[in-house]
């Protein structure tokens, strides 16, 4: 996930701004940058590679000035390269910004920018809003203006830092939903995505919120709403994290730092622009047959697919483990496939994309790693920008990838008339109702999810059960719960249990149901029927359930508290649980949850 840094000093500052680059290196990154106000102007360096180096080539520590920004950069929009490396002048090098996020409407604000005269030297979306920036400026002559102006015509999501000739002790930043936070120190000041970039300097910090925007100069800093441009009243708050910790963004492991990171991974997702969602959608109407594939978590990824689009778009869409793919699949030219891969390097994945491409296949892709060999291999690719995942086990990449298949599902459905444009909209409105839900449920419900997984930490097999689109969650999440705990857990769809799994059945055997909510009647009373042939067995039973639901909670052994949702949303809420379900069981196990045994973060073998 891109960095962002930036600082005001009444010292130079090119030395602290390289290691405030270097300390947001643990972000991943391909390339980075580093701009100065110096001698009436902004002076500019940036390159791909690492920080070192890009250092060793732009010697970024000979750089001057007081005031500067800098950026380790996470392609999104555009490959890697120099040119769409951050930060981004304005046509007029008199405005530089870096960026982390996406501009949704970028498309329609670069072909009004380009129709003024402007010139765009990348193909980054975060340009954009350099030469917004310029347009504004032009108008009202006053930068906080031109900022506030620009911001209220862009979309998207975005942590922003920016300098300007023409008010050059002061840098400007802003943030929706992505992160920035403030570091307060004694004549000099800090910017950054996370307090890692600067906890060496200083633990003070200031926490921005959404539609929260900055000046801040090298002994004063302002935060001020966007809304109304009122000045918001700050706490500056002490943190005592070691560097290790920071990393971690002061969690214990970086599984549970990325189950977190999950509501704003989610949000990004939901800013892909409508094009890239268009393009592949469109695939799907133009041949006969598509398929979707992935292996491991990014099959069940698939699997979720096949459910999307029988429900939204009344397609069905086969979906396929990408190691069976090439030996079960007659691929012809009439078909399109469709890849899910966190890494870009699975072997299997690559394997089932050679066979599709050799057979005339059209393929697309969705992809984490930019520049990665299937990002390359397919004909198009959406990459969906979760930033690394540190944690061997997927979490945030696996979520992210069903909320833009989500979207995919939704516009097939709408160019299929099976939906009007009005019903996707909704659906997708329910996506980011869902992200801020998630978000507070996993602060909220963490306590009682971590008290259950101590109270079935003695528990050596586990069968995980969902009926409809809940079945392909149970399967991701009884693997979640292998890779981190080594305990066994089947997935297995709710009604196959009484075709000869029930004979495993008794008060030893743990079942997790992943029961549907209540307004989704059907598959609700038909998982509840399997818990019933689970009790009457005397077999313990867990199961998802709202808070008020005590006639469920009477059947149940335990149960997990679901906020009240959409319907819709349930599946996705319940596989955010898992998820916290299955590292609290590591956590008391005593495991090495960030490196499980026995797996690699990427499979470049057969
Ligand atoms: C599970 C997990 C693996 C990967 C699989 C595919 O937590 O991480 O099952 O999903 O190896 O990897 P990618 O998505 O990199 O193709």
């Amino acid at each position: 996930m891109c960095g962002i840094s930036a600082i005001a000093s009444h010292k130079p500052v090119a030395k602290l701004l390289l290691k405030s680059l270097q300390n947001l290196e643990y972000r991943g990154y391909d390339s980075c940058g580093m701009a100065l106000f110096d001698d009436q102007e902004i002076k500019l360096r940036k390159n791909i590679g690492n920080v070192n180096e890009v250092n060793s080539i732009e010697r970024f520590e000979e750089m001057t000035g007081h005031l500067g920004i800098a950026h380790t950069r996470w392609a999104t929009h555009g490959g890697v390269t120099p040119e769409n490396s951050h930060p981004h002048f304005s046509s007029d090098n008199n405005f530089v910004i870096v960026h982390n996020g996406i501009f949704s409407n970028y498309q329609v604000i670069k072909a009004s920018l380009q129709a003024k005269g402007h010139q765009f030297r990348s193909q980054t979306d975060t340009e954009v809003f350099a030469n917004l920036l310029q347009e504004e400026y032009s108008i009202c002559q006053d930068v906080e203006t031109a900022f506030c102006n620009a911001l209220n015509k862009l979309e998207g999501s975005y942590a922003i830092a920016m300098l300007s000739v023409f008010q050059p002790d002061t840098i400007f930043a802003v943030k929706k939903d992505s992160p920035l936070v403030l570091g307060i120190n004694d004549g000099v000041n800090f910017v950054s995505s996370d307090m890692n970039a600067f906890i060496s300097e200083t633990r003070d910090t200031v926490l921005i919120n959404d539609y929260e925007y900055v000046t801040m100069t090298n002994d004063a800093f302002q935060v001020k709403s966007l809304s109304d441009n009122l000045t918001i009243s700050k706490q500056i708050i002490h943190v005592q994290w070691d560097r290790e910790t920071a990393q971690r963004g002061g969690f214990s492991h970086y599984m549970l730092k990325e189950i977190f990171d999950q509501p704003q991974t989610v949000r990004q997702t939901l800013h892909i622009s409508a094009q890239e969602i268009e393009t592949i959608a469109k695939k799907f109407i133009d041949k006969p047959q598509s398929f979707c594939v992935g292996v491991g978590t990014t099959y069940y990824v698939a699997m979720i697919g096949t459910y999307l689009f029988s429900k939204y778009a009344d397609l069905y869409v086969p979906s396929i483990s990408a190691d069976e793919f090439p030996t079960l699949i007659p691929v012809n030219a009439d078909q399109h496939v469709l890849f899910f891969s966190q890494s870009g390097e699975t072997y299997d994945t690559r394997m089932a994309i050679r066979a599709a491409t050799q057979a005339g296949a059209a393929t697309s892709a969705v992809v984490n790693v930019v520049g990665s060999s299937i990002s390359q291999e397919v004909d198009d690719c959406i990459f969906q920008g979760s930033g690394p995942e540190i944690c061997v086990v997927s979490t945030k990449a696996a979520l992210s990838q069903i909320v833009i298949l989500w979207q995919i599902a939704l516009r097939v459905g709408v160019l299929r008339n099976h939906l009007t444009e009005e019903q996707a909209e909704s659906h997708r409105k329910r996506l980011f109702d869902f992200s801020g839900l998630v978000e507070k449920m996993i602060n909220e419900e963490s306590g009682f999810i971590r008290d259950l997984a101590k109270n079935t930490s003695h528990v050596r097999n586990w069968l995980f059960m969902g009926r409809g689109i809940f079945y392909p969650i149970a399967l991701e999440s009884a693997l979640k719960m292998k890779e981190v705990t080594y305990v066994h857990a089947e997935g297995l769809p709710a009604g196959f249990l009484k075709h000869g799994t029930l004979a495993m059945v008794d008060e030893n055997m743990y079942s997790l149901f992943f029961l549907p909510s209540r307004g989704d009647s059907e598959l609700f009373h038909a998982t509840l029927m399997a818990i019933e042939e689970v009790k009457a067995r005397n077999g313990k039973v867990i199961a998802f359930c709202t808070q008020d639901d005590t006639e469920v909670q009477r059947l149940l052994d335990h149960y997990f508290v679901i906020p009240e949702t959409e319907p819709e949303m349930t599946p996705l809420v319940e596989m955010v649980i898992a998820q916290l379900f299955s590292y609290y069981s590591a956590l008391n196990l005593g495991l090495n949850i960030d490196k499980p045994r026995n797996l690699a973060k990427s499979v470049t073998v057969g």
